[in-house]
C-alpha cells in the first residue's frame, strides 16, 4: 500500500516534482493522421462514444473530452449542456499541467437584494449565472485541441439533428420535470441545439459571446425576469489556473484548486485519512474538510482562501488527532454554515497514448437547471446563482445555508464542489483521470473511488460500482447506499447512518497501465465508457 508523504506543493507542475521523469506510455506519437488509442468515459454511452470516435479521427484526449461535452448537452441535458459552465484539467504530452476555470460568474446587475424571494435562486430568469460553456470549450481547444471543430462537434451535431433512444436516466429526469420534454422533437431530435452547435463551430465559439447565440440566451432570460445582459456574456473570462498538487506515495495528485471546495477537500481527506485509518476517521476527516468548505470555500478573486492552510500538514495532523472512538456534534467540526447539493453536473475522463490526460466537469447545478430553455437554440440555461449563498442565514432550496465567503457580487464566481482530478504514476505520466458529479457527494464520490484504485488494487469498474457513503457535516448524517458494509462500525462510533435508496453521485474513471486503458462509467447513471480500439 501506498504511504502518504506528509507534504503538499501548491501550484507546482508535475515535471518540476521530480527531475528525471521518463515518459513510460508515450512510445508512440501521433500526429492527427492516425487513430489514437485512448479511452474515455462520461456518463452516457453515446457521449463516451462521441469522444471515441473523434481519438479515432486522430484527436487526442482533449478533442474527445469536448466532444463528449457536446454530445452530453444533447443526450443528457438535465445534468450538463452549452447553458453551463465547468472546470477541465489537463495534462498536456509536453509542458505543465492547468485548469481552466469556465465556470459561470454572477451578472453584473445581480445581488443579494435579487434573492429575497425563496426560490429565485434555482428557477426562472434571476437564477441564471453568466452561460461560459461553449467559451470555456472553445478555449480549450484553442489551448490544447488538434482535431478540427468540425469533426469534434460532428456526433453532437448528429444526436441533435437525428434524435437518440430515451435513456434510463433521461426517462427519470423527464418523469421529475415533465416540462423540459419541451426541449425534445418526436424521436428526441433537437435542430436548434444542432444550428447552435453549428455556430459553435463556424465562429470558433464567438457566437456564444457575441453573436446570435449569445443574444437568444440574454432575451430569453431577461424575459424570464432575469438580469443576464449581453456584456456579461461579452465580458466574460475564462480564467488559467495551476492544479493544487499533492504526493501519494509515489503517485502525485493534482486536482481542483478554489473557486471549487471539492480539490482542497480531497487532499485533506487524503492527508488525513491515509490507506491505514479506519472508516470511522475517514468520515471524521470528511466531517472537517465539510466544515471547512462551508467556513472557508469561496471565489479566492473575491474571498480569502488560505489553502496552504487547509492543506498544512499541522493542521491535518491535528484533524488526524481529533479522531476518537466516537464522532462529535457539528459545532465541534466548524462555527460555520454547512455546503449546498445538486445534481445537475456531469464529469467525463479521458486519457490517450499521448500521454494527454483531461478530468472535465461541467454543470447547469440542478437538473434541468433554471428550467428557462433558450428560444431558438433550445438550450437549458443554467441556476448556478443557487451555488452562492444566495440568503445568508436563510435555508436554500435543499434546506441548507452556506457561508458570508460565498455571498452574491457581481462577476463572482459561485463555491463549487466539482472535483476534477489526475493522478500521475511514479514516473510522472498520466495514470488515472476521475471526477464525478453530485454537487457535494462529488468530494467523497471522488476519494472513494481514488482510494479503492490506490488502496486496494480495484479495477476501474470495481471501484466505481461499490457502494458508498457520505458525509457533508451538516445535515450531521453519514448517508449510505444499500449494500454499504461499513454501516454497522460507523453506528457504533455515534454516527446517525442513512441508508438512501436513489443513486447520488456518478463517478467516470480512466485507468492508463502502459498503453492498456481500463475505464468505467458510473452505472448509476447508466453510463458506459468507449475505448477507441
Ligand atoms: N453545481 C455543482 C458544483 O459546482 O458543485
Amino acid at each position: 500500500m501506498a504511504l502518504l508523504a506528509a507534504f503538499f506543493l501548491i501550484g507546482c507542475a508535475k515535471r518540476d516534482l521530480d527531475g528525471d521523469m521518463q515518459p513510460t506510455i508515450a512510445t508512440q506519437r501521433f500526429d492527427g493522421t492516425m487513430p489514437v488509442p485512448g479511452a474515455v468515459a462520461a456518463d452516457h454511452p453515446l457521449a463516451s462514444e462521441a469522444g471515441a470516435s473523434v481519438l479515432r479521427a486522430g484527436g487526442n484526449a482533449v478533442d474527445a473530452a469536448i466532444a463528449a461535452a457536446l454530445a452530453s448537452g444533447v443526450v443528457q441535458p438535465s445534468g450538463s449542456g452549452l447553458g453551463g459552465g465547468g472546470f477541465a484539467l489537463v495534462v498536456p504530452a509536453q509542458g505543465e499541467p492547468n485548469v481552466l476555470d469556465f465556470r459561470e460568474v454572477a451578472p453584473s446587475a445581480a445581488s443579494m437584494e435579487s434573492f429575497a424571494a425563496q426560490g429565485s435562486s434555482t428557477r426562472g430568469g434571476l437564477a441564471v449565472a453568466v452561460p461560459s460553456e461553449g467559451i470555456g470549450l472553445a478555449e480549450l481547444h484553442r489551448m490544447y485541441g488538434r482535431a478540427s471543430l468540425a469533426t469534434i462537434a460532428a456526433p453532437a451535431i448528429r444526436l441533435a439533428e437525428e434524435g437518440f433512444p430515451t435513456g434510463e436516466h433521461l426517462a427519470r429526469s423527464l418523469e421529475e420535470s415533465p416540462d423540459m420534454r419541451a426541449l425534445f422533437l418526436t424521436g428526441n431530435r433537437r435542430p436548434g441545439l444542432a444550428e447552435a452547435l453549428r455556430a459553435w463551430v463556424d465562429t470558433v465559439g464567438e457566437a456564444f459571446r457575441s453573436g446570435w447565440v449569445a443574444e437568444d440566451l440574454v432575451s430569453t432570460v431577461q424575459a424570464q425576469g432575469g438580469v443576464l445582459s449581453l456584456d456579461d456574456i461579452r465580458n466574460y473570462k475564462v480564467k488559467l489556473r495551476k492544479p493544487l498538487v499533492s504526493s501519494y506515495g509515489r503517485r502525485t495528485v493534482l486536482t481542483m484548486p478554489p473557486p471549487s471546495s471539492g480539490g482542497v477537500a480531497l487532499l485533506q481527506v487524503l492527508g488525513v485519512a491515509g490507506p491505514e485509518a479506519s472508516l470511522h476517521c475517514e468520515v471524521e476527516a470528511t466531517k472537517h474538510a465539510m466544515a471547512d468548505r462551508a467556513a472557508f470555500g469561496g471565489d479566492p478573486d473575491f474571498a480569502s482562501v488560505d489553502v496552504a492552510r487547509l492543506l498544512d500538514p499541522r493542521y491535518l495532523g491535528a484533524i488526524t488527532a481529533d479522531c476518537g472512538p466516537q464522532t462529535f456534534p457539528p459545532e465541534h467540526y466548524a462555527p460555520a454554515p454547512p455546503p449546498v447539493d445538486d445534481h445537475g453536473t456531469l464529469h467525463i475522463s479521458a486519457i490517450d497514448a499521448e500521454g494527454v490526460a483531461v478530468a472535465l466537469t461541467t454543470t447547469i447545478n440542478t437538473s434541468f437547471g433554471s428550467h428557462v430553455i433558450a428560444g431558438r437554440s433550445g438550450i437549458v440555461l443554467n441556476n448556478q446563482m443557487d451555488d452562492f449563498a444566495t440568503r445568508l442565514g436563510a435555508p436554500n432550496a435543499f434546506g441548507l445555508v452556506q457561508g458570508a465567503q460565498n455571498a452574491v457580487a457581481p462577476g463572482k464566481r459561485p463555491l463549487s464542489s466539482m472535483t476534477p482530478t489526475i493522478v500521475l504514476d511514479a514516473q510522472g505520466e498520466p495514470e488515472i483521470a476521475v471526477g464525478a458529479s453530485g454537487g457535494p457527494f462529488i468530494i467523497t464520490a471522488t476519494t472513494a473511488v481514488l482510494r479503492s484504485i490506490l488502496d486496494d488494487g480495484a479495477s476501474a469498474s470495481e471501484a466505481v460500482s461499490r457502494p458508498r457513503w457520505h458525509h457533508q457535516w451538516m445535515p450531521n448524517a453519514a448517508i449510505v447506499e444499500a449494500g454499504f458494509a461499513g454501516a454497522e462500525g460507523l453506528r457504533a462510533a455515534g454516527h446517525d447512518v442513512r441508508t438512501i435508496e436513489k443513486p447520488f453521485s456518478s463517478v467516470q474513471v480512466v485507468v492508463a497501465r502502459g498503453a492498456q486503458f481500463d475505464a468505467a462509467s458510473d452505472p448509476r447513471k447508466g453510463g458506459e465508457p468507449a475505448f477507441s480500439r
